[in-house]
């Protein structure tokens, strides 16, 4: 039997047994179509099985299915580290593999952590993060983790962090409006810099969007003010793009979209598209300087068995190709304001059961008004689910927070199909049905 993930083992809900993909579609045993629009938790950019990540990956497997990358290296790990090299500007230097989002990130906290150590600053040892970010579930990316329902029971073994208020431009901390706010959110963070000048490693960061917690948006301004403030004070940017890489904000990553230079950024998800566990880290030439050093204990340890898999780096090299020739940037913009226009109609439908709605590339959001209930353990959230995968769309929203991400190339046939059935679950529950 299976210990299904994020499921509660007192009288779980029955599993749907999936047993083929395609494009934005899922099938299951009896034949029945469901469509996946949240990408199965936003790795599908290209949708399902795409033939020429498929047809890769096999041509892959007919060569070489894996090697150490220890002492031993191949074309697929060197070629996509070229690749992401270039994506990314020529910002970064060198590409750490592992296999998933968490790994990733902790990868960047143990590096950022070590690049202080290596250079004798020792004190510099504390994060920055906030209350409603999400990097992952290993011990590490839970202490850089906003404190949820997530992390809460581990708290004690979690390692000692700082925790602020997260931006939010659709219900500001500190009550300001996004076109008029001069990022006072941002205030707390630089009064605590000023406080403690040598202590802080690093900033944590999912940019511009806080997946987990609910979606929640807030302004490029924010990650320029905080890139400025870490350089003051020389602590390391660590960007987590794990969600928002490859596409999703509309740019290929969030931090080009912000025009800032993180020290250190995580990837995974869209990174193979969903065909294949890989992530990646992404470090400067500043931080792979400090580990240039001939002394064993400054050498960085840490690998995982899989590390650069040479299929999962076949599948995402596929996928990278596949963001140029399907012009997958066009597409989010296109989908970006399909999404505005079919969430905006379904707002006005119910206006005052509406908190909010806003759209950020291929993530479109609609948050429900529930009062005190909102939040992750929002009661009607299990009768949502049910309701939506009955009508054959796959929408697992956050508490009360109802989002849309699917892949960039949708059909227009399931954009409004997915319009229509939030719309009829909304209305059969008001209704009492
Ligand atoms: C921003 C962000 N970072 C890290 C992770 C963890 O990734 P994984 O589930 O692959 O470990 C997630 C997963 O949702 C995420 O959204």
């Amino acid at each position: 039997m299976i210990w299904y993930p994020f499921t509660l083992q007192y009288e779980p809900e029955l599993p749907l047994k999936i047993v083929r993909a395609e494009k934005e579609f899922l099938y299951d045993e009896a034949g029945n179509s469901y469509i996946d629009a949240i990408s199965s938790w936003w790795v599908s950019i290209h949708g399902h099985n795409h033939p020429k990540i498929i047809q890769a990956m096999k041509d892959q497997l007919d060569r070489l299915d894996h090697v150490l990358l220890a002492g031993f290296t191949h074309e697929p790990a060197e070629s996509l580290a070229k690749e992401l090299l270039t994506i990314t500007d020529g910002l970064f230097q060198r590409v750490l593999y592992s296999d998933n989002g968490s790994t990733a990130v902790e990868i960047m906290i143990k590096l950022a952590y070590q690049y202080f150590q290596n250079q004798g600053e020792s004190d510099r040892n504390i994060f920055l993060k906030w209350n409603a970010s999400y990097h992952g579930d290993t011990i590490g990316t839970m202490s850089v983790g906003g404190n949820s329902i997530f992390n809460r029971v581990f708290s004690s073994l979690l390692f000692p962090t700082q925790e602020f208020a997260s931006p939010n431009c659709s219900l500001c901390p500190v009550g300001k409006k996004p076109d008029s706010c001069k990022t006072e959110c941002v205030d707390a963070i630089e009064t605590y810099f000023e406080k403690n000048p040598k202590r802080v490693a690093g900033i944590v960061i999912e940019p511009l969007i806080l997946g987990s917690g609910g979606m929640i948006f807030y302004k490029e301004e924010v990650l320029q003010r905080l890139e400025r403030i870490s350089k003051e004070y020389g602590a390391l940017l660590l960007v987590d793009e794990v969600f928002t890489g490859f596409g999703r904000t509309g740019f290929f990553f969030a931090f080009q979209r912000a025009k800032i230079k993180p020290d250190l950024i995580a990837m995974a998800k869209g990174l193979s598209a969903g065909a294949a566990p890989i992530a990646v880290t992404l470090a400067s030439r500043k931080i792979h300087s400090a580990f240039v050093r001939p002394e064993a204990e400054k050498a960085f340890y840490h690998g995982h068995t899989m590390t650069g898999n040479p299929v999962a780096c076949a599948a995402a090299l596929a996928s990278i190709k596949l963001m140029f020739e399907e012009n997958c940037l066009e597409q989010v913009l296109r989908l970006e304001a399909r999404m505005k226009e079919g969430l905006e109609i379904i707002q006005k439908e119910f206006a005052d059961r509406i908190r909010d709605v806003r759209v950020m590339g291929a993530v479109g959001v609609l948050e429900l008004e529930v009062g005190a209930e909102s939040g992750y353990t929002y009661p009607g959230n299990k009768i949502l689910k049910k309701k939506f995968i009955e009508k054959g769309v796959v929408l697992r929203p956050l508490g009360n927070v109802i989002y849309i991400t699917p892949p960039y190339g949708i059909s227009e046939d399931s954009l409004k199909k997915i319009f229509r059935v939030i719309r009829e679950t909304l209305a059969e529950i008001y209704s009492g049905k």
